[in-house]
This record gives structure tokens, C-alpha cells and sequence, in this order.
């Protein structure tokens, strides 16, 4: 273990501006930041160009573990997200067991603490008879229901269920919402189609919305914190407007959905760029990157969710939904960043202080003095291709494939400790479970 860090002559990123300086890292703190810090440490890091910011907490993996460990695993998804800059993760609940009780949750953590890289926490998932359970379960980021079904067998689309979860639950709701009613209707409608333009017909943009719109009407009637994850129309975005600025609820975009729109992706990826809920036409797409642009829209979420290539090569009908990125998140952001269409400080704000916040993640999202060293360096202007032989994830594919994007990440601290640097692990550390303020 090193017990100290300091990065001369740096670029940092902190919430008060960004400063050319140097920062120390101590007992697993960010120690100092100043223009010159003259104590010596253990490990110096002095070399021209780079920058480092707060670690990425990508608030939506689904690390497949346990259960379908060929896809990914807790070891291989956490290295995914070290070679990507994110130092912290939660998991979604639909594994296999799913994650639906107090001892799922304590295996989860037990295991993690053994094999996660970065540091972890764990969604609880709800189902129409696990109340107890929800209520129990201590230190999660909060629980998540399927309203619209998905990959596994998670659902919980009963008004009266969902409004009691409101009601006699105090954490913070994460919801899949989409209307199931809806969804099954289509089904049958297209129950013959192999064609996967009709993901989108099946999984419309209404039944989006009214999920939507119900679930809000509940945040607002049980006053009650409520996430949406994975936003994909502009119907939502013009309606979580017109609810304007409230406390009770946020929600979050997938770099796929921010940035890539139906038919061309389709065209070019097939069932790969099939996931739940899907991409959609170039006026949704245009509508999230305004809306994350203005605010209505909080945070990035990957909605890593890897399926192998094999799998994905099934016709559509067959093919499971989902796709990998929470490696290829930052660099993705970074390269708008270096396109001009963000700041530095957006990605900061959008990609590790705001889903502190929204979680109620102590002491990490910022690099201030007394926080958690979780941090990224990274090369703003490295030029790296996203290839196969370059990806970590089991799925080992990416529909940001062959983009040659600027802005690298090149070393990834987690609690203060190196765990990724230009290629390479350093598997000996671990994370530690992510600590949640209660509400
Ligand atoms: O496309 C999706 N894939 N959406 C989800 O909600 C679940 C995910 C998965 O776990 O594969
Ligand atoms: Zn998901």
C-alpha cells in the first residue's frame, strides 16, 4: 500500500475552478491542494500535460454477478471501470438471484469487498412482496423497481404496489419506467417482426411517458425521492421541465442515448444496439442533449449492461437487450468536451459531483481536501481508438467502436491507492463499499 501520492505541476479540476498546481493524496485523502506543496511523498507523479479530476461514480452498472459471470463479473466489470477513470459503481439488482433481500444485499457486499477494484454499492430491487426487505436493508443507493420489464424477471407494474412502495419506503426510488401494459400490447402486434426498427414501436415513446408521469405523480404526492433512470424522449424531458425545480426528482442519460439515434445506429450495429429502453429517432436524441445541456436532466448513467457478441448476433426477438459502456463513458465525454460542446467542469459536475449528490454519496464526486482520493488523471488531448483489443469488458465490443476520440484516461486511484495505469492493474487493492447518507 502506498501511504502517500503527490502529483506536481498538475492540472486540477476542483468545484472552485481549475488551478495548475500540485495535490497530495495521504492515508487514502486528498491531503492538499496547492500551488506548491513542499513535502516530500512516497510516490511523486510529475509529468507535463495531464490533469486530474474527481473519480467518475457511474450511478447504473449491471455487472452480472452473480449468475451470468460469462458476460461479465464483478472483477472484470471493476477493471472495466478502472481503465475508464470510474472509481466508483452501483449495481443494478437483476442478477441472477436477483438482489431482492438483506442477505442477497450482504452476500453482494461480501463478495465485493474480496474482488471489486473500485469502490461499490448495490441497488435493492423490489418486487410485488419484498417490502420488509426494502425497509431493512441498510446503506443502498436506493431501490430499484422495473416498472417495464426488462432483462430478468424483475417487475413490479401494480399501481397499488408501486404507490405503497412510496408510501411506507424512505430511500431514494431508481425505476425502469416504462409501461408494461403497454409494452405487452405491442408485443403482440409484432409478435412475428424480426426487424429491430420495431424496438422502438414496441417500446414507443408514449409508454415512456406515462410510466413517467405516473411515477412523478407519486414522487410529488408522497413526497418521496425518485430517479429516472436511462431518460430516452422528449416528451419526458418537456414534462420534467414543466414540473421545474423541485427536490424530489432527478434522472439521468446513457452516452448512447445522448449521442446515437435510430435508424442510423441500427443500420450500422443491428440487435447491438438493441437495449431497454431503446435509442430512438434523431428529435429524442436532439431533445436529451438539450436537456442535459439545460439542466433538466442531472447526470450520466453507462447502463453498462454487457451481453456477448454471440448472444447479440441472434435475430431480434431473440437477441437480449442491453450493451456495454461503462469504460467508454468518460472518454466518450471527454471527446465532447474536446469537441467544445461541454466544459471540463460539466463532465466533473455531470459525471461525479452530481451523482454524489443525487445519491448521497459522502465524501467523494469532488477533489477537496478531507475527501476521498478517488481520482482520474487523464491526457485531454491523447488520441486513442476504441477497439476490441483495447476493451476490458468481457463483451469485449462497443458501439463507439472505430471512433478515434481525444481525451484519454491514464491512471485511476481509488482511495488513494493506483489501480489502472496505461494498460496495466494493480489487482492486489480494493474498493470499499460506497457510503450513503440516509434520508
Ligand atoms: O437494455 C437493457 N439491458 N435495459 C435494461 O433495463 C436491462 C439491461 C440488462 O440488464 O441487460
Ligand atoms: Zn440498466
Amino acid at each position: 500500500m502506498i501511504e502517500s501520492t503527490l502529483f506536481k505541476d498538475i492540472e486540477i479540476v476542483t468545484p472552485n475552478g481549475i488551478h495548475q498546481g500540485d495535490l497530495l493524496i495521504k492515508e487514502g485523502k486528498i491531503a492538499a491542494i496547492e500551488p506548491v506543496i513542499n513535502e516530500t511523498a512516497e510516490e511523486v507523479i510529475q509529468e507535463t500535460g495531464l490533469t486530474i479530476l474527481p473519480g467518475v461514480i457511474d450511478p447504473h452498472v449491471h455487472f452480472r454477478d452473480p449468475g451470468a459471470t460469462h458476460k461479465e463479473d464483478l472483477e472484470s466489470g471493476s477493471k472495466a471501470a478502472a481503465s475508464g477513470g470510474v472509481t466508483s459503481f452501483f449495481d443494478m439488482p437483476n442478477t441472477n438471484p436477483a438482489t431482492i433481500s438483506v442477505e442477497a444485499m450482504q452476500a453482494k457486499k461480501d463478495y465485493a469487498s474480496t474482488t471489486s477494484l473500485v469502490n461499490y454499492n448495490f441497488f435493492i430491487g423490489a418486487t410485488a412482496d419484498n417490502l420488509r426487505e426494502l425497509q431493512d436493508v441498510e446503506n443502498v443507493p436506493g431501490i430499484k423497481i422495473y416498472v417495464g420489464s426488462s432483462t430478468g424477471s424483475l417487475l413490479v407494474d401494480q399501481d397499488e404496489i408501486l404507490d405503497q412502495i412510496f408510501r411506507d419506503t424512505s430511500k431514494l426510488i431508481a425505476v425502469h419506467s416504462e409501461d408494461e401494459a403497454m409494452i405487452q400490447e405491442k408485443m403482440k402486434e409484432f409478435e412475428e417482426t424480426t426487424n429491430v426498427l420495431d424496438h422502438e414501436k414496441i417500446r414507443s415513446a408514449e409508454g415512456a411517458l406515462k410510466c413517467t408521469q405516473f411515477l412523478c405523480e407519486l414522487a410529488l404526492k408522497h413526497k418521496h425521492r425518485l430517479h429516472i433512470c436511462h431518460l430516452t424522449t422528449k416528451q419526458e424531458v418537456e414534462y420534467l421541465k414543466s414540473l421545474g425545480k423541485q427536490p424530489f426528482i432527478s434522472t439521468e442519460v446513457t452516452p448512447q442515448h445522448l449521442l446515437t439515434y435510430s435508424p442510423d445506429i441500427f443500420e450500422r450495429w443491428g440487435t447491438k444496439a438493441q437495449i431497454n429502453p431503446p435509442i430512438r429517432s434523431r428529435d429524442h436524441q436532439e431533445a436529451l442533449f438539450k436537456g442535459l445541456k439545460e439542466g433538466v436532466i442531472a447526470c450520466i448513467g453507462s447502463d453498462h449492461a454487457p451481453h456477448l457478441a454471440s448472444e447479440k448476433a441472434k435475430p431480434f426477438g431473440q437477441a437480449p437487450s442491453g450493451m456495454p459502456g461503462v469504460e467508454t463513458s468518460l472518454p466518450v465525454f471527454l471527446n465532447l468536451v474536446d469537441q467544445g460542446y461541454f466544459s471540463l467542469q460539466d463532465c466533473v459536475r455531470l459525471m461525479s459531483f452530481m451523482p454524489a449528490q443525487l445519491f448521497k454519496v459522502k465524501n467523494k464526486g469532488q477533489l477537496t481536501v478531507g475527501y476521498d482520493a478517488d481520482c482520474v488523471v487523464i491526457d485531454r488531448k491523447g488520441k486513442h481508438q476504441i477497439d476490441q483489443s483495447s476493451l476490458v469488458t468481457k463483451a469485449k465490443w462497443s458501439v463507439f467502436e472505430g471512433l478515434t476520440l481525444t481525451g484519454k484516461p491514464i491512471a485511476t486511484f481509488v482511495n488513494g491507492q493506483c489501480v489502472y495505469r496505461e494498460g496495466s492493474f494493480f489487482t492486489d487493492v480494493k474498493g470499499t463499499e460506497i457510503r450513503i447518507e440516509t434520508y
